[in-house]
């Protein structure tokens, strides 16, 4: 019976480090990131008060630091140091005010985008009208191969123009959420949550559409109608890949080249977005789906834009992410499981043997 107390204290064991204190180290040692949501304006709103929530804090440390700095300076009134201890502090006071306000005025802006999102929403999109308000003004950067419609520049002159190759839009109704593709429609610097990289001195590349009838909000509608109208019924993994990420990333298990050419991207992003064959490997599936649907959770500030696929979408992107990636997945799954049960008859056997063996003995 020694052998099944050992071999019970050794799954004791492994139990608790693997349900313990793995996941504790997980917890303590990457940041609390809320989950994939595929609702954008709940999602903007949320993030928005959690800056707010975080700048507060900031506000209200940098406020007690000051007032131990005051009563350290009042007492030493001839220590220079202390004096200007006192000055740094009253400076990061100020300085973690104005982040207050710059989390509070995104609030307001995204507050602002997403109820005239919900007003044209509640709106019927009419196709045929979207397609000519389409033809007004989208289609002065972007192509739509699927209906004829060539891109204004080829590849090389669209990085040069705008630092990336403006992506064809024939499968956009498809692969991009429906409240999110008014959102970007309006005002696409927010919606693609650029708006701490670009403003009125560097205007993000996309112009807000400025409505080509009467009744903006219905235009907006129609467009996103007519974008749907002309979407593929089926699309996989790859297409997604190829229209939602392809002018940045390179793909190299794929033997896929970012489309949009390097310096110009670079000179764009500000960095030369990375290769991401092994990142499904090396970051988790859990962490790249919360990071594509919204980049600024998981690294606040970074240059890779929100891009705004639904559900579908990505999930087949996730899926070929892992086809092109982790494509051995499935077979060290089935190795490890016939690896556990030869471990297991092996151990009978062992057992039979040892019982033999001092069976004899005796
Ligand atoms: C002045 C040029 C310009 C105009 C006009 C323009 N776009 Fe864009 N659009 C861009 C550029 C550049 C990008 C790529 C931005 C990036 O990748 O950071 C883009 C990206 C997009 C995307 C992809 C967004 C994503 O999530 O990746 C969609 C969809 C889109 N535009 C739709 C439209 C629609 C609809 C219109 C007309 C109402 C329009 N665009 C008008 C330049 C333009
Ligand atoms: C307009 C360019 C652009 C597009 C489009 C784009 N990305 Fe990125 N991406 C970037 C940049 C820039 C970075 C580097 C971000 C940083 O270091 O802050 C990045 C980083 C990443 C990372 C690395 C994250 C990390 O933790 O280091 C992953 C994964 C990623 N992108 C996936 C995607 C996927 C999947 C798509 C398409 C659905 C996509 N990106 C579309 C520009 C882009």
């Amino acid at each position: 019976m020694r052998e099944l107390k050992i071999l019970l204290i050794l799954v004791a064991f492994t139990l608790v480090t693997y349900y313990g204190i793995e996941p504790f180290a997980h917890k303590e040692m990457h940041a609390h990131v809320e989950p994939v949501n595929f609702d954008a304006q709940a999602e903007d709103i949320n993030l928005a008060n959690l800056r707010i929530e975080e700048a507060t804090k900031g506000v209200l440390s940098a406020e007690e630091k000051l007032k131990i700095a005051e009563s350290k300076a009042t007492k030493n009134a001839d220590d220079e140091k202390l004096q200007q201890a006192l000055v740094d502090a009253a400076k990061a006071v100020d300085g973690a005010k104005k982040d207050l306000d710059t989390a509070q005025n995104r609030l307001s802006s995204y507050q602002e985008l997403w109820s005239s999102v919900k007003e044209t929403s509640a709106l019927t999109g009419n196709a045929e009208n979207g397609a000519e308000a389409f033809s007004m003004s989208c289609v002065a950067c972007h192509g739509v191969k699927s209906q004829d419609m060539e891109a204004p520049f080829d590849d090389a002159l669209s990085s040069e123009a705008y630092g990336v190759v403006v992506p064809d839009l024939s499968d956009a109704g498809a692969i991009y959420d429906k409240n999110f593709l008014a959102a970007l429609i309006i005002n696409p610097a927010h919606a693609l949550k650029l708006d701490h990289k670009f403003n009125d001195d560097r205007p993000f590349p996309m112009t807000p559409f400025g409505g080509v009838g009467e009744d903006f909000n219905q235009d907006v509608a129609d467009i996103v109608a007519y974008l749907r109208s002309i979407a593929p019924k089926e699309f996989d993994g790859k297409e997604v890949f190829e229209s939602a990420c392809l002018r940045c990333h390179d793909l190299r298990y794929d033997k896929l080249t970012a489309t949009s050419e390097k310096n110009a991207l670079k000179g764009y992003v500000g960095s030369n977005p990375p290769d991401i064959s092994t990142m499904i490997r090396s970051r988790g599936a859990e962490y790249l789906e919360t990071f594509i649907n919204d980049p600024q959770k998981n690294i606040a500030g970074t240059a890779m834009p929100r891009v705004g696929l639904n559900e579908d979408a990505q999930e087949k992107l996730m899926g070929y992410l892992e086809q092109v990636g982790d494509s051995t997945k499935d077979e060290r799954k089935t190795v490890g499981f016939w690896l556990i049960g030869f471990f297991a008859i092996l151990s009978v056997l062992a057992y039979l043997w040892k019982q033999g063996v001092w069976r004899e003995l005796h």
